[in-house]
Formats: C-alpha cells, sequence, structure tokens
C-alpha cells in the first residue's frame, strides 16, 4: 500500500520563512487541504499564524494526524529533514532544490519506498501562467511558425548587491541550484529530454554550491521534433529581478519570449511583434503555489507522487558537477 492519504490532506509546514506563507496562503485559498501544524526552529507558537505548533521535531514526527510535510527549511537541510520524515512514513513535499546531488535524490527515493510514502519535488516555476499557457498552446505554435530549433533563459535575481549577500538569499545557497531547478522543471514540462553540454559558474561567496552567477549549453529534443541547443544564464549580481525564456522557430524566423517577470508571451518576427498572452495576476509567486498546490492535492489525492519529474531535472542538474554519467 502506498500513502496514506484520505479525503483531507493533513500537511504540516516544516520551515515557516518567506515561502512556507506562500504554501499557507495557497492551501487556505484552495482549501482542499489541511494545514494540521507548523514547525520551525526559529519561531515560536505565537508566530505560528494560530496554526497548531510543534515545539520539537520529534513531536511533529510522533503526530498520528500529519500525512504529508511541506518540506521549506533552507536547501542545505532539505535532505536530511526529508529523510527523518520519510523514515516516518509520512509522505513529503519539498522545495525546490531537493537535494544537492543525485547520490541524495536516490536515498531519498529508496528511504521513501521502504516507508510506503510518496516525494513530491515542489517545481513551483512550472506553474508560472505564461509557463502554462505556452505549454497548452505548442500545438497550435508549431502549426503557425514551425518547429522549436533553440533556447535562451535569462535569470536574474538581486541578490548579491555591493560585494554582499542579501540576506533573502541565504536560504538559497547559489545561482545554479536556485534558478536552474526553475529553469530545468520549466524545460521538461516542455521537451522530453534534455542533455546538458557544459555548466560553467562565475563567482562564489563562500561554500559549495554558492555560485553568484552560471552559464550552461544543453541539447534537447522531444516526440514533437523539435530539437536544438540552448543556453542559459543565472545571475545574482545584477542588482534587477528579471527573468525571461526565448525559443526560436527557424523555420519562419520567429521568436517568441516568455517574460515571466511580467507573465506575458510576445512573437517577434518580420512582421513584427504580437502580444499573445499576458496574464493577469499581481502576485506572480502566489500564482505559481496556487497551481502548484493544486498539483500537489491532485497527485497526493490519487496516491502519486512524482519522483520520476525529479530524477530528470536532478540527473540533468547535477550531471556536470558529481562525475554520474546522468545524461546517459
Ligand atoms: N525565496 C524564494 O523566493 C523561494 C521561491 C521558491 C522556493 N524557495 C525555496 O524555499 C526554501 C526556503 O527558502 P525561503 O526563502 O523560504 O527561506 P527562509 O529563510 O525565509 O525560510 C526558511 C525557514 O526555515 C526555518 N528553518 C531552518 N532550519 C530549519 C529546520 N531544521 N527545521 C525547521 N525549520 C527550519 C527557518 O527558521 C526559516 O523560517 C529554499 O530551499 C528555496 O530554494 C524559495
Amino acid at each position: 500500500m502506498v500513502a496514506r492519504v484520505n479525503k483531507k490532506i493533513n500537511m504540516a509546514i516544516v520551515g515557516y520563512g518567506y515561502i512556507g506563507k506562500y504554501w499557507e496562503k495557497a492551501i487556505l485559498k484552495d482549501n482542499r487541504m489541511n494545514i494540521a501544524g507548523i514547525y520551525d526552529t526559529s519561531i515560536n507558537a505565537s508566530d505560528s499564524a494560530g496554526h497548531k505548533f510543534y515545539k520539537t521535531f520529534e513531536h511533529l514526527l510522533n503526530d498520528p494526524e500529519i500525512n504529508t510535510c511541506i518540506i521549506c527549511t533552507p536547501t542545505d537541510n532539505h535532505y536530511t529533514t526529508a529523510m527523518e520524515i520519510l523514515s516516518y512514513g509520512k509522505n513529503i513535499v519539498v522545495e525546490k532544490p531537493t537535494v544537492l546531488n543525485m547520490e541524495e535524490y536516490n536515498k531519498l527515493l529508496e528511504k521513501a519506498r521502504e516507508n510506503h510514502a510518496l516525494v513530491f519535488n515542489a517545481f513551483h516555476f512550472v506553474y508560472s501562467p505564461e509557463i502554462a499557457w505556452f505549454r497548452t498552446s505548442i500545438p497550435d505554435l508549431h502549426k503557425e511558425y514551425g518547429k522549436i530549433g533553440s533556447f535562451y533563459s535569462y535569470f536574474s535575481d538581486p541578490y548579491f548587491i555591493d560585494g554582499e549577500l542579501k540576506n533573502k538569499a541565504l536560504s538559497l545557497l547559489g545561482s545554479w541550484v536556485d534558478s536552474g531547478s526553475n529553469i530545468l522543471s520549466m524545460l521538461y514540462s516542455i521537451f522530453d529530454s534534455i542533455r546538458l553540454d557544459s555548466l560553467t559558474f562565475g563567482d562564489s561567496y563562500a561554500g559549495t554550491f554558492s555560485d553568484l552567477f552560471s552559464t550552461a549549453s544543453m541539447k534537447f529534443n522531444d516526440s514533437n521534433k523539435d530539437a536544438g541547443f540552448g543556453h542559459t544564464v543565472t545571475n545574482w549580481v545584477s542588482n534587477s529581478s528579471f527573468k525571461y525564456t526565448d525559443f526560436t522557430f527557424p523555420e519562419t524566423d520567429s521568436r517568441i519570449r516568455l517574460n515571466h517577470s511580467g507573465l506575458t508571451v510576445t512573437i517577434s518576427n518580420d512582421t513584427g511583434s504580437k502580444l499573445l498572452f499576458s496574464a493577469e495576476e499581481e502576485n506572480h509567486l502566489l500564482a505559481h503555489y496556487i497551481g502548484l498546490e493544486a498539483a500537489v492535492y491532485e497527485a497526493l489525492y490519487s496516491g502519486k507522487g512524482n519522483e520520476e519529474y525529479g530524477k530528470m531535472v536532478y540527473n540533468t542538474m547535477y550531471s556536470p558537477l558529481n562525475g554520474d554519467d546522468a545524461n546517459a
């Protein structure tokens, strides 16, 4: 038997910081899952917004009411926290990046299997409205503009300014694990196969995975005969928050830009530029989490995780780093 999820999914939020509160908003808005408790090492009951608050991790782990934990702790803590929770037979929904190498990921899946629990990798970017629109419009776009032949993703966040890492970024490690997981999860929601060709890191602030910028090149293809090369840049040093992905359609000399910051899709070719899609949402991150939360509910309710999706993303993301032949 897999996953003890009944009609009401009782979740605990582990790590009630910046993103834990987005989960809270999305869960409360949808109201199909229940926030049954909160655990965070740095807060106390009065900061838990009226939710049940666990004084210790053991209290949470031993609470039979909780069948699923959402792990929103700092990135370098995900793996240890996830392993403990799984060993108590509870499902995990883990913020990206779930792990820092494939050995950890494989151990996580093994632990989940042993304890009949599910693993859901939380890839919020996949649910950004302009990406969702593009994904579902691909058959029509193919008819009009031909196949996709290349892409370029640029993800910039203002996290390292005047030689200093901003507090907001302390939990994120570095630009590649932070934004690379967003870019690759987005690409895997569009293409079947991605093979990382090269990855270079720019300056770093300290420790491992603490790059301030990165560049990567990769090959992609899918069953729709989209095929080609793409490049990505992740960048924490330009003091701007701006993210976009361009897809080129060589047969018609067209370029479609997904503006992830403006939530728009624009086509440009020799006839000019045209807006194809624009989302209404004012709070981008909340829009992501509303989509993600609904996907988590649907998956857990039907007794599924997204273990294989995570495997594809992290295999590709870490392939040049730990010597895995992960692209094989
Ligand atoms: N910040 C973003 O925009 C964003 C977006 C999407 C995903 N994420 C992911 O969410 C995760 C958390 O990021 P954040 O920005 O919310 O960080 P944050 O620092 O705001 O929150 C982390 C929280 O975890 C708590 N914590 C630390 N160690 C803990 C432990 N062992 N057990 C329980 N609680 C613990 C901290 O006290 C803090 O409240 C990261 O992995 C990040 O990649 C962040």
